[in-house]
């Protein structure tokens, strides 16, 4: 194959987008790409795409994902043979056979084409046109084939007669050619069409004139030869393809419980008895192991996923989640987050550039940010690792089976060493030596018989004395000291049901002093 011509100079108007319609995605691949990738497979000597509308951004993409491809610009889109035309000036010196295909066929498979090329090679043929027998044929043009079943002519649907309408064998408009039949062909083109164009068709008609021989391959798979032109075909043709890739995927071991609302890119991929719950969409580099659930309501970007792990109504990035950790739900993953095998982030978490270890647990209502967490660790829920003083992100650590308790905020950089605890409702602004608790809280008053005396004669008044009544206590409303004194008020019994055990542990927390001995330092 000397060379692959891929026609992409259209407007594509009919998507009515400021993006060519070349670049929109199906299964989160460009259509051109799909174009590109199939022509390249062939190994031909030159892939050349004809570019024209939006060629700037046609061929700022080509040069990202394709840099061998070479763009020839069609200023003035005359047509399709005029498109090809334009391609071959930029190759003078062809010897061998040339394929021609369009930008917006993305089912188009590489080895249809080598079908295709099998085919025209095996019949000897001048042309050979790729074709499809479809239910109806509305827009494309027509296979006329004669007694021999060789290919008389393509005629164009608004050129066609009311005979030739009712043919169903349509042109893919994807044809093989004799490098010397193209050009004698294209030489002659002449715009005497309705459209006024030069139509890449006519080369069929004008090879047969000069005595050469035209073949058809018509495909079973109508879908490859179906061309994009307006978002409603876009989003059929990217339903299709995804639902072959799970049939793929289902085929292989993977249990789809919903296909109709699951979404997998090509560039997934997925291990046996893995179980993919509704709503799902994974994309990108996203990798799932064998034994994992994900779902429902999930979508992963990027995301590696171990085995036997459970991600549920999750939204990740860039992530990785260890094999048997649990993920959700309701939880974000920003890029950078590892979290270590049976490791777990809860409801409402948001982590990014977090590193978790293994079996360590951030459960609840967490922001994660710019942390690294020992495994074991136990984050409590609510805790805000406060990464941003609104110039700089700075790292916190926390250490091995550390303790971080409930609705503590880790202001960022801070150090909690390895089997530390922080007593819950902490702001923590200094590291944590190994083994130390910290605490930073305003410490508890309780002021007897408060509600008796600022609050008399509502539905709490009435309950207090209720309940003073019946355990036989003082009923409240026995005069206390003034609560804006600067002595707490402290009632043993009542602390220790209100501070969990550790932290009223006189011990460690001695009295008068809100914190253990920190090297406190402001953020
Ligand atoms: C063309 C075929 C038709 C076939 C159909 C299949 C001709 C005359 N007709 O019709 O038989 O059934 O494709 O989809 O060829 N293009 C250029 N430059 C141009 C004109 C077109 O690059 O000057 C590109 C377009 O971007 C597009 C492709 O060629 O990718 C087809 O052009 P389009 O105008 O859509 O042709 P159809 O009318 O669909
Ligand atoms: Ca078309």
């Amino acid at each position: 194959m000397s060379a692959v011509v891929i026609l992409a100079a259209g407007e594509g108007k009919r998507m009515r987008s400021s993006r060519s319609k070349l670049l929109h995605e199906i299964a989160g691949r460009t259509m051109l790409s799909y174009a590109v990738d199939a022509a390249t497979e062939l190994q031909p000597e030159h892939v050349v795409v004809v570019v024209g509308h939006l060629r700037e951004q046609v061929e700022a993409h080509l040069a990202e994902i394709a840099p061998h491809v070479t763009t020839v610009v069609q200023t003035e889109q005359r047509g399709t043979g005029h498109a090809v035309q334009v391609a071959l000036a930029a190759l003078p010196d062809l010897a061998g056979d040339v394929l021609v295909t369009y930008g917006d066929v993305p089912m188009l498979t590489s080895d249809t084409l080598v079908e295709l090329v099998a085919d025209h090679r095996g019949a000897r043929t001048a042309v050979s046109v790729l074709t499809a027998r479809v239910a109806d044929p509305t827009g494309y043009g027509r296979i006329v084939r004669g007694a021999g079943d060789d290919v008389l002519a393509i005629v164009e649907e608004r050129d066609a007669s009311e005979a030739q309408r009712a043919i169903h064998e349509i042109n893919s408009g994807i044809y093989v050619f004799d490098p010397q039949t193209l050009r004698e062909g294209l030489a002659q083109l002449r715009p005497t069409n309705d459209q006024g164009e030069l139509y890449l068709t006519d080369v069929v008609g004008l090879a047969r004139e000069a005595g050469r021989t035209v073949s058809a391959f018509a495909t079973r798979d109508a879908w490859q030869t179906e061309g994009v032109n307006d978002r409603v075909q876009l989003a059929r043709m990217n339903a299709e393809v995804n639902r072959r890739i799970l049939d793929g995927w289902m085929r292989a071991g993977v249990t789809v419980v919903d296909p109709a609302s699951t979404w997998v890119h090509a560039s997934v991929d997925l291990a046996e008895d893995v179980t993919l719950l509704p709503q799902t969409s994974l994309e990108g580099a996203t990798s799932v192991a064998a034994g994992a659930t994900v779902g429902p309501s999930t979508t992963l970007v990027d995301v590696e996923v171990g085995e036997g792990a459970t991600v549920v109504r999750t939204h990740g990035s860039l992530a990785v989640v260890g094999a048997g950790a649990t993920v959700g739900p309701y939880a974000y993953l920003r890029p950078g987050t590892v979290l270590g095998e049976r490791g777990k982030i809860g409801t409402f978490v948001e982590t990014k550039n977090a590193q978790i270890g293994a079996r360590a647990k951030v459960p609840h209502l967490t922001y994660a940010g710019d942390v690294e967490i020992g495994e074991d660790a136990n984050i409590g829920a609510g805790v805000i690792f406060a990464n941003y003083d609104g110039v700089t992100k700075s790292r916190t650590s926390v250490g091995r089976a550390s303790f971080v308790g409930s609705d503590s905020t880790l202001v960022a950089p801070v150090t909690v060493g390895d089997g530390a605890y922080v007593g819950a409702g902490s702001t923590l602004t200094g590291d944590v030596g190994a083994g130390e608790l910290a605490v930073s809280r305003a410490r508890q008053r309780n002021v007897p018989g408060w509600v008796a005396r600022k609050r008399a004669g509502t539905k709490t008044a009435a309950a207090a004395e209720a309940a003073s009544a019946s355990s036989g206590a003082p009923d409240g409303g026995t005069p206390s000291p003034d609560p804006s004194g600067d002595d707490p008020v402290r009632l043993p019994e009542q602390t220790e049901t209100v501070v969990p055990a550790p932290l009223s542990d006189q011990a460690v927390v001695p009295p008068g002093s809100d914190r253990p001995d920190t090297n406190e330092r402001e953020s």
